[in-house]
């Protein structure tokens, strides 16, 4: 129905002319004013029940987006992390991530819609020619605004459609939570557990590359291995958390060239294991030079001595690297002799 076929008497008042307009060129306004085109009312201008069934409308855009709030919610709390499910087309995709996604869009998007679709059909109708004006606004404007926005509160009826009303204060409540429930990702508290790593008295050295134990004629001279402990695989769960700290260097020098005591001490026939963290932002060291003794960080060129307890000798890390103590076992496997016994990566002792 359109408001051509409404009885006249049904109608609204149309709005007399707008402010400033000219219906006829003159010298100072050369330009006659064409005014606005006829008003086409809504019929939910009109027509009351037209009207209720927008507002129910509005009203369920609302209330599915609470109910999608709390399938956030729950979401968040039942689903397992680890799950996978078939999404056509994406292909497989974490369950969770997924059900977060679909609920949490969902809420904002019912929130949107529920607003687009009140102020379409229910809220004021109205078509208002403004004057252009400076920028500056002066006082009689910012009580204008404020007059303004009274009066549009008033016609948005939002005191009036309590149903409405009710159900988009319940969904802008809601919708928070969901921040809210993401927060619980900040704990728990690390504790202690950035001064361990998994090494422990007996845990085998196991060969990056190839998974197996490493016994100490696999580390060649010059060479340079990489090692994590035994048992860490990489499907873990928490394999990238544990590798953070972990992760070894293996070096064979000559015992001759072992300048610091400790460090011979903590060897086994020349082969010295030191952590493979960089002791300035955490890059993972990977180039050794087999003449001096010297590792690089590709990050910031940090540079250690390997034959002289790891020092740094150039570039901006403030420590040497953390040793491991290495023994080998009754089967001539490389085995850990302990932990190391400082915190692993940049300068986390500085702070604690
Ligand atoms: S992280 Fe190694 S030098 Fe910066």
């Amino acid at each position: 129905m359109s408001s051509q076929d409404i009885p006249e008497e049904n109608l609204p008042a149309q709005q007399g002319h707008a402010h400033g307009a000219v219906d006829v060129a003159d010298e100072k306004n050369p330009f006659a004013d064409p005014g606005l085109p006829p008003h086409e009312h809504r019929i939910q201008d009109i027509d009351e029940q037209a009207a209720r069934r927008s507002e129910r409308a509005v009203a369920l855009l609302f209330t599915v987006s609470m109910l999608a709030t709390v399938g956030f919610i729950v979401s968040y709390v039942t689903v397992p992390h680890d799950r996978s499910i078939y999404v056509f087309p994406i292909g497989h995709v974490s369950a969770l991530n997924f059900a977060l996604g679909v609920t949490l869009g969902l809420a904002l998007f019912c929130i949107g819609a529920g607003a687009v679709h009140w102020a379409r059909t229910l809220m004021s109708d109205v078509e208002i020619a403004d004057e252009r004006h400076p920028i500056e606004a002066s006082p009689e404007l910012r009580a204008k605004v404020h007059e303004d926005f009274r009066q549009g509160a008033k016609e948005s009826a939002i005191g009036r459609r309590k149903l409405i009303r009710n159900t988009m204060l319940g969904a802008l409540t809601l919708v928070p939570l969901s921040g809210l429930m993401l927060l619980r990702d900040l704990g728990p508290l690390p504790g202690t557990s950035l001064r361990h790593t998994l090494w422990s008295k007996g845990k085998l050295l196991v060969n990056m590359n190839t998974n197996e134990p490493l016994r100490p004629e696999d580390v060649a001279v010059g060479s340079l291995t990489f090692a994590k402990p035994e048992g860490l695989e990489e499907h873990d769960e928490d394999f990238q958390k544990e590798i953070a700290k972990a992760a070894l260097m293996i070096v064979r020098l000559q015992p001759d060239n072992i300048k610091d005591k400790r460090e011979l001490e903590w060897s086994h026939e020349g082969i010295v294991a030191y952590s493979k963290i960089c002791t300035h932002v955490g890059c993972p060291i990977s180039l050794y030079e087999q003449q001096t003794h010297h590792v690089l960080c590709p990050c910031h060129q940090s540079t250690f001595d390997l034959s002289d307890g790891a020092r740094v000798i150039f570039g901006p890390a403030g420590h040497a690297l953390p040793q491991l103590r290495i023994g080998v076992n009754d089967e001539g496997y490389l085995e850990a002799l302990g932990d190391f016994e400082e915190p692993v990566g940049p300068a986390f002792w500085e702070r604690g």
